[in-house]
């Protein structure tokens, strides 16, 4: 079984507590995307952890992850989350392995993230600071480093000196510590793999591929430019691993209502004590940056768009537990752009000119009030996708099959 579970949303929609519940299930899972932005918090009830690289598979079972040539790897943040883990009684070093043809986010590219960020003024991302779109643009520029360059050290220098040489030519940005990437390399060096090694054995396996962010961040069919710099679609997957495999099944995760980190269009965005209400209700707060989300209504439109590009033909509800007790809840069912009613948006370009238009539910108690039984069957039947599980609190056991 090859399963894919990514975000319907603009991340943060509970994926790292979600298929790490799933994974009890499945051989294997495989990061195909992203690198150290994304943020998974995962409560196991006596010990909690937070992790940005290391697959959501769950720790207490012998389950074995691949981090795949599709993420970018910030060597110092891995190593600090395999120690941690070690710390915590678990030794990952035979459950873990990294692609070699994944390329490395050096200390140059958090510098220029911050640098871009800070350049574009207004117009600025609200970008994670990681490094993440400077180490993909790197790849494109073809002179980024892959782990497989520090099989050889001479000629790993000789690549450092030529990358650095260009980001003090272009961006007056100098680094010369290689020696500190280089140990770090060394620390996990017993983990990599080429994509060859283990293809057979993840062909031979049940796998979930988990997604980063939400597709709504995509690089292609997010709210470019407001995205993160890769492919947070369920295309990410083959992209990610370097070559084709089957999907028997992707599963969508959504939150009970919508955030967002960071700038772009947002258009069923709560403001003031509405919002706050919110974010203060769902904790909303980054995992990797600390950083106050947005929050707003369930946006149907983006739903449809989102289940539209990414073939989910099973979604995940997350955090409607937040929504309990409230007397009225909210779901944007159509825009109005320029006049014209939208019911799914055909791209994103436009959707910051929106208006919304709404439909009202009667708050629910708790979960089994009929109230929440409508607004959920109202989701299925506006997107024709069935809701498989419900996910309440944190706790990876808090999820309920419907
Ligand atoms: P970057 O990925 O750091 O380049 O940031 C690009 C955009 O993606 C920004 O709006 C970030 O806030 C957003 N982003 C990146 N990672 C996450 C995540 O894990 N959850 C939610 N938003 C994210």
């Amino acid at each position: 079984m090859k399963t894919v579970c990514f975000g319907l949303q603009w991340g943060d929609e509970g994926k790292g507590k979600v298929t790490t519940y799933l994974s009890k299930d499945y051989d294997y899972i495989v990061r195909y995307s992203g690198g150290s932005n994304a943020g998974h918090t995962v409560e196991y009830g006596d010990f909690k952890l937070i992790h940005h690289l290391i697959p959501s598979f769950d720790i207490r079972k012998d389950i074995k992850g691949y981090i795949s040539n599709g993420v970018v790897v910030d060597l110092e943040v891995l190593n600090k989350e395999i120690e941690e883990l070690r710390k915590m009684g678990f030794d990952i070093s035979q459950r873990l392995w990294i692609s070699k043809l994944a390329h490395v986010v050096l200390p140059i590219h958090k510098i220029l993230d911050e640098k871009m960020e800070l350049s574009r003024g207004e117009r600025a991302v609200g970008t994670t600071k990681r490094g993440i779109g400077p180490a993909y643009a790197d790849r494109v520029h073809r002179i980024g480093i892959r782990l497989a360059d520090f099989e050889n050290i001479d000629e790993l220098r000789e690549k450092l000196l030529t990358i650095t040489a260009l980001y003090k030519e272009l961006y007056s940005i100098e680094w010369e510590e290689y020696d500190e990437v280089i140990e770090q390399y060394e620390d996990m060096s017993s983990l990599i793999v080429s994509p060859l090694e283990i293809k057979t054995e993840l062909e031979n396996s049940n796998v979930i591929f988990e997604g980063t962010q939400g597709v709504l961040l995509d690089i292609d069919m997010g709210t470019y430019p407001y995205v993160t710099g890769t492919f947070c679609n369920t295309t990410g997957v083959e992209s990610g691993l370097g070559y084709v495999t089957k999907l028997d099944k992707r599963i969508g995760i959504f939150k009970a209502y919508v955030t967002r980190v960071g700038e772009g269009p947002f258009p069923t965005e709560l403001f003031g004590d509405e919002g706050e209400m919110l974010r203060k209700a769902g904790k909303e707060y980054g995992a990797t940056t600390g950083r106050p989300r947005r929050c707003g209504w369930l946006d149907l439109p983006l739903l449809k768009y989102a289940i539209e590009i990414s073939g989910c033909d099973e979604m995940i509800m997350t955090k409607a537990d937040v929504l309990s007790g409230m007397e009225k809840v909210k779901v944007g069912v159509r825009y109005d752009i320029d006049g014209k009613k939208v019911e799914m948006p055909s791209e994103l370009s436009n959707i910051g000119r929106s208006q919304v238009e709404y439909v009202e539910f009667n708050g629910w108690k708790n979960l089994e009030d009929k109230e929440f039984d409508h607004f959920t069957k109202f989701i299925e039947s506006e997107t024709g996708v069935k809701i498989t599980y419900i996910s309440t609190g944190a706790r990876v056991d808090q999820i309920t099959k419907m």
